[in-house]
């Protein structure tokens, strides 16, 4: 197996990773990432096969011993559906989806248009940063509606559900993850007052689905959670790094449809790396995988693939249908149980900004956050007219 060196918190790689994939790709199906001390996967076929390698999962087989000042944070972690594998897997997000119904995703558009337009109405005249007027606030606003908690407690769940994400940072300190266990006790606390108070929305739906057995007080709080958690910084940074994209390519303006969204998500997705633990020895293209050894996948790199998208770099909207679907969401398994959401919050967020800011400007060149794990914008400045 071929080896490359690249640092994952080199600014130019930050900002634009896609050469590296290149390289990647061309060395191999798969490569020794030296920095992340793994081998990888770039390409967009073996990305999709191994997402869905049922030999591979998420749930590292020989997990670490955790400290007792962490113990907050994985009282609610192990029972996410994101972190576990079959069996219990199948039950709780089957369970979830039986109050995660496409109807209740359906019913939420109004609201998402509503939110969309009045963001839209609050627009200064002058330069502004897009992703703090609109991007930043519209899918947490969603994900409270959803769950039916007072949009008002967006902030405090964004403080939470941020200081949680920070387990997962590299190199976080002790100070995060007294941190990360704080906010989840808090989170939990949080909950439990909503649980008792006649809740409407998924909530109450998720009550019934505990009530009849199929979710556990700790899995419902967990999900509730989760959907917060996987739900809200993606989207911000796909609505952020869609504008941008469509801008860049001269096509603000077009209708927003299916095909624009997907293209948006397959061009500059925000979610790149993701790593699957060797449930059992296994060998994957010649190289012996160890039980509890891992894989790196790279999602962002599967979708600039050149095989199944020619031309990859440049933003093209027609290649839906006949193009496979891009890797931003997963496959398999652990497939984005919100897909079906984040697609709705895309186009109808998109479409209210195309229609209601046709002369959409950037006012300054946008620029990635200093972060490789997300990739989305630091800023978005833009004028309206
Ligand atoms: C899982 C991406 C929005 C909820 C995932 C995974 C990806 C992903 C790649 C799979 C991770 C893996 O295989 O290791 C995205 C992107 C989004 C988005 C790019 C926005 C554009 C949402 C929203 C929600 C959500 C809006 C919920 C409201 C979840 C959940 C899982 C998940 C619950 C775990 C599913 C499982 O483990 O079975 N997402 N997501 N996501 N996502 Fe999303």
């Amino acid at each position: 197996m071929r080896r490359l060196s690249q640092s994952p918190t080199d600014p130019a790689f930050v900002q634009d990773p896609y050469p590296f994939y290149d390289r990647l790709r061309a060395a191999g199906p798969l490569v020794w990432w030296d920095e992340y001390d793994m081998p990888v996967a770039a390409s967009h076929a073996v990305v999709s096969a191994l997402l869905r390698d049922r030999r591979l999962g998420r749930e590292d087989p020989n997990p670490p011993p955790r400290p007792a000042h962490q113990a907050g944070f994985w009282g609610v972690e192990d029972h996410s559906m994101l972190e576990l594998e079959p069996p219990r897997h199948t039950r709780l997000r089957a369970s979830v989806l039986r109050a995660f119904t496409s109807r209740r995703v359906a019913a939420l558009a109004p609201g998402i248009e509503a939110l969309s337009n009045e963001l839209v109405d609050a627009f200064p005249d002058g330069p502004f940063d897009l992703l703090d007027a609109f991007a930043r606030p519209l899918p947490v606003r969603v994900i409270a509606q959803l769950l039916g908690v007072p949009e008002r407690d967006a902030p405090r769940l964004l403080a939470w559900s941020n200081a949680m994400v920070g387990m997962y940072q590299a190199g976080r300190d002790h100070a995060a993850e007294v941190a990360a266990a704080d906010a989840a006790t808090a989170f939990t606390a949080y909950l439990e007052h909503v649980f008792t108070d006649a809740p409407d929305g998924l909530i109450a739906d998720l009550l019934r689905v505990e009530a009849e057995g199929g979710l556990t007080r700790a899995e419902l709080t967990t999900t509730c959670i989760l959907l917060l958690n996987a739900g809200h910084e993606a989207t911000v940074h796909t609505l952020g790094n869609g504008v941008a994209g469509l801008v860049a390519a001269g096509l603000w303006g077009r209708t927003v449809d299916d095909a624009l969204v997907e293209e948006v998500l397959r061009h500059d997705p925000p979610l790149h790396l993701f790593t699957r633990y060797a449930q059992q020895d296994v060998e994957i293209h010649g190289h012996l995988l160890k039980r509890g050894e891992r894989v790196g996948l790279l999602l962002g790199a599967a979708n600039r693939d050149p095989v199944p998208y020619p031309e990859p770099a440049r933003f093209d909207p027609t290649r839906f249908p006949d193009a496979p679907a891009a890797t931003s969401f997963g496959a398999g398994l652990h497939f984005c149980l919100g897909a079906p959401l984040a697609r709705l919050e895309l186009r109808i967020g998109l479409g209210a900004l195309a229609s209601r800011c046709p002369g959409l400007r950037l006012a300054e060149p946008p620029r990635y956050a200093d972060i490789y794990h997300f990739h989305g914008l630091a800023k978005l400045s833009v004028t309206r007219d």
